[in-house]
This record gives structure tokens, sequence and C-alpha cells, in this order.
């Protein structure tokens, strides 16, 4: 494909036959197409200085009770060596800024040390009001100002992954903490109404572009109503307001089925409030149906 190429209409290749793609090293960007979101690592050097490395394959890994990430670095890369050295980095997530996405690429170049790189950082680098993850000059790193949210992670080294000196450095991050802009933690507490503007990495082409895009403007879907049992709905609803504290047993969340939709979050939050203060950690049948009967009464 020539430069100019680029520029062409999109191909439609719905009848075309599958012709098979070969498998590389690297083969996510060098033998497929995966866009994806990309984190900006934070970890500490040697000389307490603060770096940022750019990294898209990070993915969530455990997200039922355990809460951890995936990542995958190159070996020797700065990162690897800080966290094999300090065990802890922030995950920063960026919103599209084309200017700035150019200065990522510059990053993410290898062979450069903190200092040589981080001359021309176009963030700005400011310590974690995490109690205790104060950047310290030795472990904890400065997190990036102008990101929307941040994961404060440890290595998990209970989970090695694999190590034989040949195949990059994959950790599992824990994650300890995520840090939200005020705004956009709003949102989502109050269902998400709106999405950051998240720009996506399609990696390296060519050994010579490094490609990204911008996403249009978010839309949704409703989830189906009328598929499946009629509790299940409520019941993912329930299990995740206060899933540390209170959780509904299905047949609890049968019972609630004959509530309107729009009221069913007021109601799920009301009977979390009143559990809480009875010391009830299982909403059952017979509990949503003591308080119903108190209401009724
Ligand atoms: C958007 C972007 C995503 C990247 N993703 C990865 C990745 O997932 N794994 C990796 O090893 N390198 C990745 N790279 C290349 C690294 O950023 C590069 O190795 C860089 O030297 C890492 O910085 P560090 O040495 O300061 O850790 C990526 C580069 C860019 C620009």
């Amino acid at each position: 494909m020539g430069l100019l190429d680029i520029f062409r209409r999109h191909p439609n290749t719905i009848n075309e036959k599958f012709v098979e793609s070969p498998l590389r090293d690297n083969w996510y960007q060098a033998s497929s197409y995966y866009p994806s979101p990309f984190a900006l690592i934070t970890t500490v050097n040697e000389d307490g200085e603060t770096n940022i490395g750019p990294y898209q394959l990070t993915f969530p890994f455990e997200v039922i009770k355990g809460h951890s990430f995936i990542m995958c670095s190159r070996m020797n890369s700065n990162t690897d060596l800080h966290l094999q050295r300090t065990k802890v980095a922030a995950l920063n997530y960026v919103e599209f800024d084309k200017a700035k996405l150019k200065k990522i690429v510059d990053l993410g170049y290898p062979g450069q040390t903190t200092e040589e790189k981080m001359k021309d950082n176009p963030y700005t680098l400011i310590d974690s009001p995490t109690p205790g993850r104060e950047a310290d000059g030795d472990r904890f790193p400065k997190i990036i100002k102008e990101a929307f949210q941040v994961y404060e992670v440890s290595v998990d080294t209970e989970q090695p992954i694999r190590d034989n000196g040949v195949t990059p450095s994959y950790f599992v991050l824990r994650i300890e903490k995520i840090l939200m802009k005020e705004t956009w933690q709003k949102n989502l507490a109050d269902g998400a109404t709106q999405l950051p503007n998240i720009p996506l990495a399609y990696g390296f082409r060519d050994g010579a572009r490094f490609w990204f895009t911008e996403h249009k403007k978010p839309f949704f879907f409703p989830t189906p109503t009328n598929k499946g049992p009629k509790e299940e709905s409520i019941l993912y609803e329930a299990n995740r307001l206060d899933a540390e504290y209170v959780q509904f047993t299905r047949d609890a969340c049968k019972e609630l089925t004959g509530v309107p939709r729009p009221f069913i979050k007021t109601v799920l939050k009301g009977i979390i409030k009143r559990a809480k203060e009875d010391g009830v950690e299982l909403v059952d049948v017979d509990y949503v149906k003591k308080i119903n009967a108190e209401r009724n009464s």
C-alpha cells in the first residue's frame, strides 16, 4: 500500500475470499488489526525520577472479586526494570488530543533513558492524592494531571506468569485504587450519560508509522428486557450497587420484578440502606417480603 492509498475510499470486502495473514512477532499489530486504549504508565527510576511509558498491552484480568490487570512489556524497557525494582506503578489514561499523541509516540520510542525522554514530556506530573503514595523519590511515581482516570497498581508477585528469559515481561498488576476526575466519577455513579473521548491505538505499521484514531460520539442500545428470566437485570444491578457489603439472592430479585423499571434503582438503594442498618449482608426473599410488609402496613 502506498501513501496515496490512505486517501482511497473505504473498501467493501464483504464478498472477498479469506486469505491467510502470516503470523509474525507482535502479531496483534503486524498480522492483524487490533485497536485499543493504551495506558501511560508512570514508574520511578533509580534516581527517583518519574518515567512515562505508553503501553497498549494492558488488559483487565481479574474483574470479579479480584481487581487486576495483565501487562506485557518488551524486556528491559524502563517500565519493566522499574516495575521489577519498585513493584508499583500508575496507569494513566488521557483523553484525545492530537498534538499530545505525537509526543506519546516519542515517549514510546525504545532505547531512551528516563532523563532523555522526559525532557520532551507534554504532561504535568503531580503527586498522587492517595495517602502513602505521594512521590517519594524512591518507589512511588507521580501521576499525570491531565489524565481523566488513573489506576494505582502494585505487582502481584504471587501470580507470576512466565519468565523464561526469552518472552517479553508479563505482569499481573493488582489495582489498589482507581482515581478519577470528579466529573467522570459522578457521571459513572449516576449511570453514565457521557463517555470520555479515549484515543485508540492501532499500533506500528511498516515500522515507520504509529497509527491512532479518535472514536465517534458514543451511542447505546437499551439492553433487552424481554429475554431471559425477568429478574436477571435486577440481579445484575442489585449486586453491583454495593458489592462489598450487600448481595441479593435470585429469589429476592424475583420478588422485585413487579417494580416499574424506572424505580428499581431507588428501590434497590433503599433496601441496601436498610440492610446495612440491620447488619444484613445477604438480602433474601424473606427480607424483601419483611420490608414490603412494613412499608404496606
Ligand atoms: C501507544 C503506544 C503503545 C505501546 N504499547 C506497548 C506495549 O503494550 N508493550 C510494549 O512493550 N511496548 C509498547 N509500546 C512501545 C513502548 O512504549 C516502548 O517500548 C517504550 O520504550 C517504553 O517506554 P519505557 O522504556 O520508558 O518503559 C507502545 C508504544 C506506543 C506509542
